[in-house]
């Protein structure tokens, strides 16, 4: 054949195609998610082999093991016990509580980790959901937002660097970002959520911090999360989310879930010029972890094209539960 173009040429060794490749993953693109909880000993999670609910000590170990590897950013969530869960999840702003103390511990041993935190009322309410609910099972917003604001606080005097919010409540970045100006944090950023999908890749998660939407004879409570989470149907609604996030102030755009939405990053990509990430979450990796351990998928392989393609879709940054073994597979080369 007489060909002019050959695209065969350029992939014909490993140097050839080292030279022009688009994308690479480092170490520094993750956030790696830890679960921590009051107990002296490490727990297991069934739906997430690897990930743990880690004691105070354990996270500090953990976090040295990830800082070793190159990581240098860690987003931490609360298994709160049921006795500290409210129906005003009270306990998310306790400066004394759970994640306070853990910032606090880590930033003694680890100054130089970057800590997010996230930002809900889910772990730490009885009902379960992201926002106070009304007795007409109603997810209220702003009476919601007064308190996330008080949350961001506990965790910006703590000393977290990126305050998280998760919960979706509308005009919240705005009202974080003006909470932690006026309390002296104008330093601390904000990675929004910013189009979080009413998703049921979030199972394992719910697992892990006992989370989930709870049923109860007092009031009727929204059994999932999709008056407030975004309808998986819906594309354009991102690019108003995004529009809103960065009028309001936020310095970092989140995607999530990610695989199954990596055209929505792309969008928010073509959108925004700010940082993007995107949340691999606890579904993704529990199909992954699965798989191989049953041998039908080389784990290796799947998790780094994964993580590969989340960059090429437009992230900078990924969080991701397979940050450390990631990051120890890209040391080996
Ligand atoms: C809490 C929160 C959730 C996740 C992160 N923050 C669960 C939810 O919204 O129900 C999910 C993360 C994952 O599945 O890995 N608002």
């Amino acid at each position: 054949m007489e060909l002019t173009y050959r695209p065969r040429r350029l992939r014909r060794t490993p140097a050839l195609r080292a030279m022009v490749r688009e994308h690479q993953l480092a170490p520094t693109d993750f956030i790696y998610p830890l679960f921590v909880h009051e107990g002296a000993s490490n727990e297991p999670i069934g739906a997430m082999p690897g990930a743990k609910r880690w004691s105070l000590e354990g996270l500090v170990e953990e976090v040295g093991r990830a800082w070793d590897l190159g990581i240098r950013c860690v987003v931490l969530f609360p298994k709160v016990a049921d006795g500290l869960k409210t129906e005003d999840g009270a306990e998310c702003f306790n400066e004394h509580g759970l994640i306070p103390r853990a910032i606090r511990r880590l930033k003694q041993v680890h100054p130089a980790m970057a800590i997010m935190t996230d930002v809900a009322l889910d772990p730490y309410s009885c009902d379960g959901h992201d926002g106070l609910v009304s007795a007409a099972g109603v997810v209220l917003n702003d009476e919601t937002v007064a308190i996330l604001c008080r949350q961001a606080v506990a965790q910006a005097r703590a000393g977290a660097d990126l305050i998280g919010p998760s919960d979706m409540m509308d005009g919240r970045v705005g009202a974080i970002r003006e909470a932690l100006d006026e309390q002296g944090f104008e330093h601390v950023g904000i990675i929004s959520y910013t189009a979080k999908y009413a998703s049921a890749y979030y199972g394992p998660f719910r697992e892990a911090l006992d989370s989930a939407p709870r049923a109860n004879a007092d009031k009727p409570i929204p059994s999932d999360k999709s008056t407030y989470q975004m309808d998986p149907a819906n594309g354009r609604e991102a690019i108003l989310e995004t529009q809103l996030d960065e009028s309001e102030g936020a310095d970092i755009l989140m995607v999530k879930p990610g695989l199954a939405y990596l055209d929505i990053i792309y969008r928010l990509r073509q959108e925004s010029e700010q940082p993007i990430a995107a949340y691999n979450v606890s579904g993704e990796y529990a199909m992954v972890k699965a798989a191989a351990e049953r041998g039908w998928i080389d784990e290796r392989a799947v998790t780094l094209e994964t993580l590969l393609c989340f960059k090429r879709a437009g992230a900078d940054l990924i969080l991701t539960y397979h940050a450390c073994d990631a990051a120890a597979w890209l040391r080996q080369g």
